[in-house]
């Protein structure tokens, strides 16, 4: 039986003294006003098609489909395929039509201290603004836009324009490294990379465009233009003719246009995310389905009501939740909604608290990593601050352990508070498992139940259904409609990776383990692959080891992820030095963790790095990372028997 990476208490009890509630259920007020009620499981239940059929309902479509879904070419599905719409129009366009063109649509919190709020109409002036000069630029439907950019009103404008031309958009976060940039904008054949001068990173100007163009020196690239806005004023280097300012090129752009329709399977964009393998994955999705399941699970799980609710997810547009949970889905439902550009501790650790405050924030959507990070800087803070006007809690990214889940409950939500815990993946698109607030009595760590609509099972290695209380592999067993169409240009590995483990049922592998406890609540229990989740980020510990072994002085490496207080996992590194290198000690472990953050990105720096004359390695040659793992977590050692010299690997146990 493979084994899930991460340890957490899944009794589901208190298991002390206090008395503390095992569940909790919802209460009168909230049921009363509740989106979703009992009833959408029996919809979803009596004919799950035409319960999506009823989703994909509450957008607006140029052309409407007469088929929900064609599964005949799975894995890959065809959902509403002969509907047309436009993404854009769909959230930005419709809003201002139906009268609402005043509502605040973003209020943006810059760093350093300065804000602006963005109505509907604005962002429809914004958005035609940019989709206008794109268009000038050359760029057609199906080509492919790499987005590089902090968290700024202009990065969710050039998604948008680039939804609104069926431009595939790639956005690649911020905090990558040149050489991670390029690696996607090389993958997708970007014509153009869209970024900032420099981005706000605790009160200091870090170059960001800078990156672009180390990304791109050397060989020729697919990139035709470089679309720059100015946000921090710092110096940039220059190209003429392929480098383009924004206010000079955009904001003099015609602020009407016309939305055209697309097909519902239309790409809409590709996110890179790890793998088990070095090479970062191309995970594709398109337009009708993507919309439909992003709308209803964040009208549903949110409970959002539009006009009413402040809502505020903390994540970044370079992750799959910036893109479901910040832009799609909210913008769908016509969300007011907070966007912050920079960390929870500028000025100070009051930020969040000092933001939900100066809003109203109603909804408010993190992950475990930064409640932890909460709980270490204390409850003095939050303390500090009238936060009455939330109503609604979301956790995603790793499991959240139950004390965190209590002192999120408690210290931010006043006790009061719903928790959804949404397991879902870049490659779901959208929120798959979760309670329904309102309705699902919650189990402080669980992630409770699949969604109306969805349809997942756990399984062992042969894919026979587990009893309750037993752990195993999380499959999806039914198509949904914001499933990942494929793997960006390699569609023998999006086989291979998700749908060759359980070909024969046709399920989708979700890489993580799970079970359901004794009393049905679905408890996520970490990856089960060589796939490592630091502070919700997904790093494979492949591309580390690759990162590793680029250095002059390594011979070998080998990576795990431990588990770690604050960042659900660390990353520790084993590395074994060649015959003639250079550089031992701290030396070499600072050359190391500096050659990680150049290759991937600052958040793949290994927590440790232990210099080692051996590795544990099988008789066949495969490393043991479940010793590794040992070692990283203090722990005694496992079984070494199968060792090719379990006495040299021991000493480092020891040592
Ligand atoms: O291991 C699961 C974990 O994050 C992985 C997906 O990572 P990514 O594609 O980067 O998307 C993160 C945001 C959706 C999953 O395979 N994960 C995500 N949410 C949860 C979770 N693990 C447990 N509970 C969750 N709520």
């Amino acid at each position: 039986m493979t084994s899930a990476t991460t340890d957490h208490d899944t009794t589901g009890q208190a298991g002390s003294a206090d008395a503390v509630p095992a569940t909790y259920p919802p209460e009168g007020a909230f049921i009363a006003t509740a989106n979703a009620g009992a009833a959408l499981y029996d919809r979803a239940e009596a004919d799950r098609l035409e319960f999506w059929a009823e989703q994909a309902g509450q957008l607006h479509w140029d052309q409407p489909w007469t088929q929900v879904l064609d599964w005949s070419d799975a894995p890959v599905a065809k959902w509403f395929a002969d509907g047309k719409l436009n993404v854009a129009y769909n959230c930005v366009d419709r809003h201002v039509l139906d009268g609402h063109g005043d509502q605040i649509a973003i209020h943006w919190e810059g760093e350093p201290g300065d804000s602006r709020d963005i109505t509907y109409n604005d962002l429809l002036a914004e958005v035609s603004r940019a989709a206008n000069y794109l268009t000038e630029l050359g760029l057609e439907a199906g080509d492919r836009v790499a987005i590089y950019m902090p968290m700024v009103p202009e990065a969710i404008v050039s998604m948008l324009a680039c939804a609104r031309l069926g431009l595939t958009h790639s956005v690649v976060f911020a905090g990558f490294s040149p050489t991670a940039l390029r690696q996607r904008v090389d993958d997708a054949s970007a014509r153009l990379i869209i970024t900032t001068d420099g981005q706000w990173r605790r009160g200091m100007a870090a170059p960001l465009k800078a990156a672009v163009d180390e990304a791109l020196g050397g060989e020729p690239s697919s990139v035709e233009h470089v679309l720059v806005v100015r946000r921090t004023n710092i110096d940039v280097p220059w190209t003429d003719g392929r480098d383009l300012w924004w206010h000079d090129t955009v904001t003099n752009a015609d602020a009407d246009h016309q939305a055209q329709a697309f097909d519902a399977e239309h790409p809409l964009f590709i996110l890179y995310t790890s793998g088990t393998t070095g090479k970062p994955k191309g995970i594709l999705h398109t337009s009708g389905g993507y919309l439909t399941q992003a709308a209803y699970t964040h009208h549903n799980v949110f409970d959002h009501k539009a006009g009413q609710d402040v809502y505020w997810c903390t994540a970044d547009i370079g992750w799959v939740t910036g893109h479901s949970y910040i832009v799609y889905g909210p913008l769908a439902n016509r969300a007011t909604q907070v966007v912050y550009e920079g960390t929870p501790n500028s000025p100070d650790e009051h930020r969040h608290f000092d933001i939900i405050e100066k809003y109203g924030v109603t909804i408010y959507y993190t992950a475990p990593t930064l409640v932890r990070t909460f709980m270490k800087w204390g409850r003095e803070i939050p303390d500090a601050h009238d936060l009455s006007t939330l109503r609604l809690l979301g956790s995603v990214g790793e499991p959240i352990n139950p004390e965190a889940w209590r002192w999120y409950r408690d210290v931010i939500g006043g006790n009061r508070t719903p928790i959804v815990d949404t397991w879902w993946q870049t490659e779901t698109g959208a929120i798959m498992i979760s309670p329904l607030p309102g309705v699902t009595a919650t189990k402080p760590g669980a992630a409770m139940a699949a969604l109306p609509g969805i349809s997942a099972k756990i399984v062992d290695d042969a894919g026979a259904e587990l009893d309750h209380g037993a752990s195993g592999l999380l499959v999806l067993d039914q198509p949904w409609p914001s499933m990942l169409r494929g793997i960006w240009g390699d569609m023998d590995r999006f086989r291979e990776t998700y749908w060759d483990r359980f070909a024969n049922d046709g399920w989708y592998f979700a890489g993580d383990g799970a079970k359901f406890d004794t009393d049905g609540a679905l408890w996520v229990l970490g990856r089960v692959d060589d796939v490592m989740n630091v502070s919700g980020h997904r790093i494979s510990t492949a591309e580390v080891e690759s990162a590793l072994v680029g250095h002059t002085d390594v011979a070998e490496a080998a990576v795990v992820g431990a588990t770690d207080a604050t960042t659900g996992q660390a990353i520790v590194a084993f590395v074994i030095r060649t015959a003639n290198a250079a550089h031992s000690g701290d030396t070499l472990t600072a050359e190391l963790i500096a050659a990680v953050s150049q290759e991937i990105s600052p958040i793949a720096r290994p927590r440790e790095i232990h210099i080692v004359p051996e590795l544990p390695k099988t008789r066949s040659g495969k490393i043991m990372r479940r010793l590794l793992r040992d070692v990283a977590e203090g722990r005694e050692l496992g079984d070494t028997s199968t060792l090719v010299d379990p006495q040299v690997f021991e000493a480092i146990a020891r040592g």
